[in-house]
């Protein structure tokens, strides 16, 4: 079975060729990096524009580098949210225009489903159950997932997505943007133990069940460990830019081991308590060589399995929302044209 997938959520955009789900036969990915960069982040109306420029293109380039014709696809997969309205919509309209055009069925995949999809890209007999850290630049999310599309909440973020934390704070240090990959290289050559940054809810375990209806019994927090770095450096100015990037270095280094503590800490507690045996990751900043590394090392220790996808399928691309789509389409979960955008929608 060839699914067409296409997504479009945030400033990718991706379209690609995947046959029975996950034996990927083609994956365009065209990046607006360089268009957002000198605004220090997404701005949605350039978003959707360069979406509507490319989406073309990037379907055209994924069937020939498929090489299969139209008639060869029997499914159209598209990404409906969460995401950015008018960044969704591009992806969301071409999709429904060609499967209605080839009369061959609409799937809607959730973007945080194709995340952890990616996981059978790099593994595809993998087992169930298993845990899912998502972590994005809009998203920071444990999940279980007990089988097809059956996914359970364990923790989310309370406040700002990992990768947004990323984001924030190298923009802060004037390092541009995305903040994450920068973030990550730097941080080879700093003092990771130079600043001892806060790691909230950490020791802190919220109860979860009853309460407040957000709340679940891993969930993370970032936005303090980002304000404990507007402090550090208003306390400690570093030298002008110009000068080079001295403390800086240091800074992003001890930055990153506080989230990266953080995320690696609660995702093996969860999988201990829930006696869960196989951990996989997914999103953005899994594309984190600490993360990637010390989750490793952390499951290993412990004699969890870990699955850690190949960075091209960390970050958003449309192979992974065909193999989110297919087994989708093997439950019957087929959308009709009045699939709408969502650009909040949620899992478990
Ligand atoms: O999944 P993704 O491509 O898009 C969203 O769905 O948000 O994630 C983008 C996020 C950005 O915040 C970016 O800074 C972060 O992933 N990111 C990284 C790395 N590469 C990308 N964060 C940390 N280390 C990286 N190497
Ligand atoms: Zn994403």
């Amino acid at each position: 079975m060839n699914i067409l997938a296409i997504e479009t959520s945030c400033d990718e955009t991706s379209a690609a060729v995947v046959k029975d789900g996950t034996e990927v036969l083609s994956s365009i990915i065209s990046s607006q990096n360089d268009f957002h960069a000198k605004y220090g982040g997404i701005v949605p109306e350039i978003a959707s524009r360069k979406h509507i420029e490319s989406i073309s293109p990037v379907i055209k380039e994924a069937m020939e580098r498929a090489a299969i014709g139209f008639k060869d696809l029997d499914a159209i997969a598209t990404t409906f949210g969460p995401g950015l309205p008018g960044s969704l919509i591009v992806g969301l309209s071409a999709a429904k225009a060609i499967s209605f055009a080839l009369k061959k069925p609409l799937i809607g995949v959730n973007h945080l489903e194709g995340h952890i999809y990616a996981n059978f890209l790099l593994e595809p007999k993998l087992k169930f159950p298993f845990i899912c850290l998502i972590v994005s630049g809009g998203h920071t999310q444990l999940v279980k997932v007990t089988g097809h599309m059956e996914f359970e909440t364990l923790g989310r973020t309370r406040d700002d997505a990992a990768g947004e934390a990323y984001d924030k704070v190298a923009r802060f240090l004037g390092l541009g943007y995305p903040g994450g990959p920068i973030i990550d290289k730097l941080a080879k050559t700093g003092n990771e133990n130079a600043v001892n940054f806060t790691r909230p809810m950490l020791a802190r375990q919220s109860p979860g069940g009853g309460g407040l209806e957000e709340e679940y019994k891993y969930d993370f927090s970032f936005s303090g460990i980002k304000t404990a770095v507007v402090y550090y450096v208003k306390k400690n100015p570093p030298r002008p830019l110009g000068e080079g990037l001295g403390v800086r270095v240091d800074i992003a280094a001890s930055f990153q081991k506080a989230v990266v503590d953080t995320l690696v800490e609660k995702t093996i507690r969860a999988a201990e308590e829930n006696s869960i045996k196989t951990v996989a990751i997914g999103g953005g900043v899994a594309a984190n060589s600490k993360l990637r590394a010390d989750m490793k090392a952390a499951c290993k220790n412990k004699g969890i399995k870990c699955i850690v996808p190949p960075l091209e399928l960390c970050t958003d691309n449309a192979a992974m929302i065909g193999c989110a789509g297919y087994f989708r389409y093997k439950k019957g979960m087929v959308a009709d044209y009045s699939l709408a955008i969502e650009s909040t929608a949620r899992i478990g």
